[in-house]
């Protein structure tokens, strides 16, 4: 299907949330304004009642909720997942904010078109808790990085990564904060790259414009073009 996306047609979207959704909105603003040359054709959330599907609502955008809770095994709930994703036909799979651990069936079903955003300078910091992580371990630099989903937690090739200073004082909070700032820009440019076909991933490796990404992807620059 990557082979397909050509910088005039539409890319269409499945997003993926837990919660909040506000890489969702990123997403929703951006096919709006242009930026983001693809349509989200479908929110699917493993909980009720979260913001994100309000935020698919007021778009118009369908909203399912698939409970986890419902299936007896993660690969249960894997599978009936991956059925419903299918079900959209999209060009790619965006996870904002899943709050699930994929199984390698449902990834290799997806395999090179499924990416998520991670809240830390990849691959650093994979798991959970990475603000607090970084400010224990004295960082100066957190942030947040785009990147292809593969079987390991966290560990596909990284695309673009944006990197924020800690400051004097910071929280867990305060600083995922302004991480979250970075994300709303930095996932719907590096979706923006896949949807013009410029970026793949060939053989375990994060590929733009024909050239091979190194470990932390493209480091975000707000004042150049990329
Ligand atoms: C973000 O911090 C993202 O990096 C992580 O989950 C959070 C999702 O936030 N993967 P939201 O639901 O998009 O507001």
């Amino acid at each position: 299907m990557t082979e397909s996306l050509t910088a005039t047609k539409k890319a269409r979207l499945v997003v993926l949330i837990s919660g909040s959704g506000s890489n969702l909105q990123s997403f929703i603003d951006a096919c709006e304004n242009g930026s983001l040359n693809a349509e989200v054709g479908a929110v699917i959330s493993n909980k009720v009642g979260v913001k994100g599907l309000e935020r698919a609502a007021q778009a118009d955008i369908p909203g399912i909720v698939i409970d986890h809770r419902a299936f007896d095994s993660r690969e249960e709930f894997d599978e009936n997942l991956a059925d419903l994703i299918e079900s959209f036909n999209p060009d790619l799979v965006v996870l904002a904010g899943f709050m699930r651990i994929l199984t390698p069936d449902f990834v290799t079903r997806f395999l090179g078109k499924l990416i998520n955003i991670h809240p830390s300078l990849l691959p650093a910091y994979p798991g959970l808790h990475t603000h607090q992580r970084a400010i224990d371990a004295g960082d100066k630099e957190a942030g947040a990085t785009v990147h292809f989903v593969t079987p390991e937690l966290d560990g596909g090739p990284s695309i673009l990564q944006a990197r924020v200073p800690v400051e004097v004082g910071d929280s867990a909070d305060s600083l995922a904060g302004r991480v979250l700032g970075y994300e709303h820009q930095i996932y719907p440019k590096a979706a923006q790259w896949f949807c013009q076909g410029r970026l793949a991933m060939d053989a375990g490796v994060a590929v733009l414009d024909g050239k091979p990404l190194d470990e932390n992807g493209v480091i975000f620059n707000q004042a150049s073009e990329q």
